[in-house]
């Protein structure tokens, strides 16, 4: 079991990683306080693990909230069902709302945590390896709105991450990979030793090895607790980890979020930042091939959709990283190095738009 601290003053909180954390009374019983429990999961995830969480509490008050399974039910309808339900089990402020599932879940908990009654704790559980690498740390939360994506939110930082490995045996393939598109972000903006292990390792993690994946979870962990200590509200440091989001929420937007998986659409996006930073002489090419080599031992697309680069421009538009009207981009300086931008030669970004999009 490893343990990593997010460091953000009084509302500093633990990462807990490991196997069988789902039943293990010690560690649940000091992470999750409160005597009033809300799980909130989805119908899959319920199946799976829910009977086995509840049942490692003993002498709380525990309700259950069971949405439907999607990303297209990441919206304020479906937050409004969490409200309903801590309502109706009349839920106070002492009371804790757990996120149990993938990135879907825990953004719209964590969204009625941070609203219900101006704010309750809640805990991350997360289930997919792209919420234990990703979403379960940092205390974004929120919903889609039909006009983009994540547009409606509150930064709310969790009491605690209880991230059981052990889940990860019943994820899809496809679900796996998606996780790992962020953990090689990870690496390409942070660590460059990161992502020289991912190119070594990617068969392990794809055979689901338990010690690479646990590397993989406890490293992104370790790089996305330091950046968001060091810049909980995304003023400037945290866009980093945005890197390949703004072409990739484009994909998304243009493909009605039910075509691409969220890492799919940023692994395309990350080909994308790095052709870009190729044309401005920010990187070699040889980057960008080792980039695109790793997205496709990972078993992760490398070409986009050809959605057309007027029409992705205008959805990059909607990015919140856009500023005064400049659509502020992540690019990479050298491997392991990113900076977030709206000084780019226009006709570059044209160019690049034009040849992934068409
Ligand atoms: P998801 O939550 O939709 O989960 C993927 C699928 O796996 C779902 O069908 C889910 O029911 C299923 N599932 C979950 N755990 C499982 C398990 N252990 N075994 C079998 N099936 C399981 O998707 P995701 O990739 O986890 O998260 C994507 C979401 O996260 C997007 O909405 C994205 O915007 C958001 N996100 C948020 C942040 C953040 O910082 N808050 C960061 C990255 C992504
Ligand atoms: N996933 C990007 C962030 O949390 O800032």
């Amino acid at each position: 079991m490893q343990t990593i601290e997010v460091d953000l003053g009084a509302s500093s909180y633990p990462i807990t990683i490991g196997p069988g954390l789902l039943t293990d009374r010690e560690v649940l019983d000091a992470q999750i306080p409160g005597r009033d429990l809300l799980v909130v999961t989805n119908t899959t995830v319920a199946k799976l693990y829910l009977a086995k969480l509840t049942t490692s509490f003993a002498q709380r008050r525990i309700a259950e909230c069971i949405l439907p399974d999607g990303e297209q039910h990441k919206t304020l309808q479906t937050a409004g069902w969490v409200f309903d339900a801590l309502v109706a089990n009349k839920m106070n402020r002492d009371a804790t709302v757990l996120a149990l599932g993938g990135g879907v879940v825990g953004d719209i908990a964590g969204f009625a945590a941070a609203s219900y009654q101006r704010g309750i704790g809640y805990v991350q559980i997360p289930t997919t390896l792209l919420a234990q690498v990703d979403s379960s740390v940092g205390g974004k939360t929120g919903v889609n709105h039909p006009g983009g994506k994540n547009l409606i939110g509150a930064f709310y930082q969790p009491r605690a991450v209880i991230a059981d490995t052990d889940t990860l045996a019943t994820l899809p393939d496809r679900e796996l990979k998606s996780g790992l598109a962020e953990v090689i972000k990870h690496g390409c903006v942070w660590d460059p030793l990161l992502f020289a292990w991912l190119e070594r390792n990617m068969l392990q993690l794809l055979a689901r090895d338990v010690a690479a994946l646990t590397y993989a979870i406890g490293r992104s962990c370790e790089i996305k607790a330091t950046v968001v200590a060091r810049d909980e509200r995304e003023q400037d440091l945290r866009a980093i980890l945005n890197f390949g989001h703004t072409f990739g929420h484009a994909i998304e937007a243009a493909t009605n979020f039910d075509t691409y998986l969220h890492g799919e659409a940023v692994a395309l996006g990350m080909i994308m930042a790095a052709d870009l930073s190729q044309r401005m002489g920010l990187i070699d090419a040889a980057v960008k091939d080792r980039l695109r080599d790793v997205l496709a031992q990972t078993g992760l697309p490398t070409e986009p959709p050809r959605i057309g680069a007027a029409k992705a421009y205008e959805l990059m538009q909607m990015d919140k990283k856009v500023l005064a009207g400049a659509v502020r981009l992540v690019l990479l300086e050298k491997l392991g190095r990113a900076i977030v931008t709206d000084q780019y030669p226009k006709d570059a970004l044209e160019a690049t738009l034009t040849e992934y999009f068409g």
